[in-house]
C-alpha cells in the first residue's frame, strides 16, 4: 500500500525556547525565513506525501494561519506590485492538503501519533517530528519509504550519536540486513549509556504500519510519566519486524537552542542570495579572539550610555 499519509506532532510546549515560545508555537520559529514547520511539510510533500495532518494543542493557532490563505496580505502584495513575494506567499497555502487536530492533553509523543488515529485508518502513514530538520539530496522520508516499499514493513529513521547522548533518543537493538538498513530486535527509549544495546539513535521519522493504534491503546505511560512512541513500537515488534534504516543526510536538532542555531548557520551560508557575504563575515569573527569582540561591545555599550 502507498504511503499517502503522514502525522507531523506540533503539540509541544516547547520549553527549551521559553521565553520565545510564551505566545508562539516553537514549530514557528524560523530558521532564516522560514518557519521551521515548514520545513518538513515541504519534505513530507516531495517524498510523496498527500495529506498531512499536524496535531496540536493550545496556543498553536499561527501554524493554522501560515498555511491558511491570506487575502489581505497577498491583496497588499499585489497593489505593490511584489509578484515575488507573492508568489512564494501563495505557494505556502497551495503546499499541501493539511488537517488538523487537537491534542486535549499532553501524554506524550504515542498518545500524539494515537489522537489522529479515525483520520489515518487502516493503512501504513508517516509520522514526522519537526524537530528534527533533514537535509538532503533525497528527502529523508522518501528515502524511508523506499525501504518501506522493499520490506512492507515499519522502518525507523535512525543515526549514530555519541555514547554520552544515548540517554536523549529511543536506542535501537539491530540486527544488520544489508548496507544501512537493520531489523529492528528491540528499542528502549531514552537509557541510561550502561542499559543502551547500541549508539543507533531513533531520530524524527517514521514509517509506521496501522497496527501501531492497537498496541499504543495498550501501552502504559513509560519514560517521564508519559505514553511513549518507542515503548508501542517495542510492542509491535512482538508482532511484526520493525526495520530500521540509517538515512543519507545531515539532521539538525532544531528543539535545541545550539541546534537550532547550527541549522540556522548552515541554511544561511548555503543561502545563494546572502550565503557567501554571511561566510565572510562568519569568518571575520571566528578570526578575532572572542575577548577583543567582548571588548568592542563593552565599548559601544559604555559610548551608548554616556550619549543618553
Ligand atoms: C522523541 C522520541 C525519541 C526519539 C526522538 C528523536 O524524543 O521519544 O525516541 O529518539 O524524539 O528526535 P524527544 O526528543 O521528543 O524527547
Amino acid at each position: 500500500m502507498k504511503i499517502r499519509k503522514a502525522i507531523i506532532t506540533a503539540a509541544g510546549w516547547g520549553t527549551r525556547f521559553l521565553p520565545a515560545t510564551k505566545a508562539q508555537p516553537k514549530e514557528m520559529l524560523p530558521l532564516l525565513d522560514k518557519p521551521i514547520i515548514q520545513y518538513v511539510v515541504e519534505e513530507a510533500v516531495a517524498s510523496g506525501i498527500e495529506q498531512i495532518i499536524i496535531v496540536t494543542a493550545g496556543g498553536k493557532r499561527a501554524i493554522e494561519d501560515h498555511f491558511d490563505r491570506s487575502f489581505e496580505l497577498e491583496a497588499a502584495l499585489e497593489k505593490k506590485g511584489d509578484k515575488a513575494l507573492l508568489e512564494i506567499i501563495r505557494r505556502i497555502s497551495d503546499l499541501a492538503d493539511i488537517c488538523y487536530i487537537r491534542q486535549k492533553e499532553q501524554l506524550g509523543l504515542g498518545h500524539a501519533v494515537l489522537t489522529p488515529k479515525d483520520l489515518i485508518g487502516d493503512e501504513p502513514f508517516a509520522v514526522i517530528l519537526p524537530d528534527d530538520i533533514i537535509e538532503s539530496t533525497t528527502p529523508c522520508l522518501k528515502q524511508m519509504i523506499d525501504v518501506y516499499d522493499r520490506f512492507r514493513c515499519s522502518v525507523l529513521a535512525i543515526e549514530r550519536v555519541e555514547s554520552t547522548e544515548v540517554e536523549k533518543y529511543g536506542i535501537v537493538e539491530p540486527r544488520a540486513i544489508e548496507e544501512r538498513v537493520y531489523q529492528v530486535l528491540n528499542v528502549i527509549e531514552k537509557p541510561s549509556p550502561q542499559r543502551a544495546p547500541s549508539n543507533l539513535g531513533i531520530v524524527g521519522r517514521y514509517i509506521l504500519t496501522p497496527q501501531i493504534f492497537e498496541v499504543l491503546e495498550e501501552t502504559p505511560p513509560g519514560k517521564g510519566g508519559e505514553i511513549q512512541l518507542t515503548d508501542g513500537i517495542q510492542r509491535l515488534l512482538r508482532r511484526q519486524a520493525v526495520y530500521a534504516y540509517e538515512f543519507e543526510g545531515i539532521r539538525y536538532d532544531a528543539g535545541t537552542p545550539l541546534g537550532f542555531l547550527k541549522a540556522s548557520v548552515e541554511i544561511a551560508i548555503r543561502r545563494p542570495d546572502i550565503g557567501e557575504g554571511f561566510r565572510r563575515y562568519l569568518a571575520s569573527i571566528c578570526q578575532e579572539p572572542v575577548q577583543n569582540r567582548l571588548g568592542v561591545l563593552q565599548e559601544t555599550a559604555t559610548a551608548v550610555k554616556k550619549d543618553s
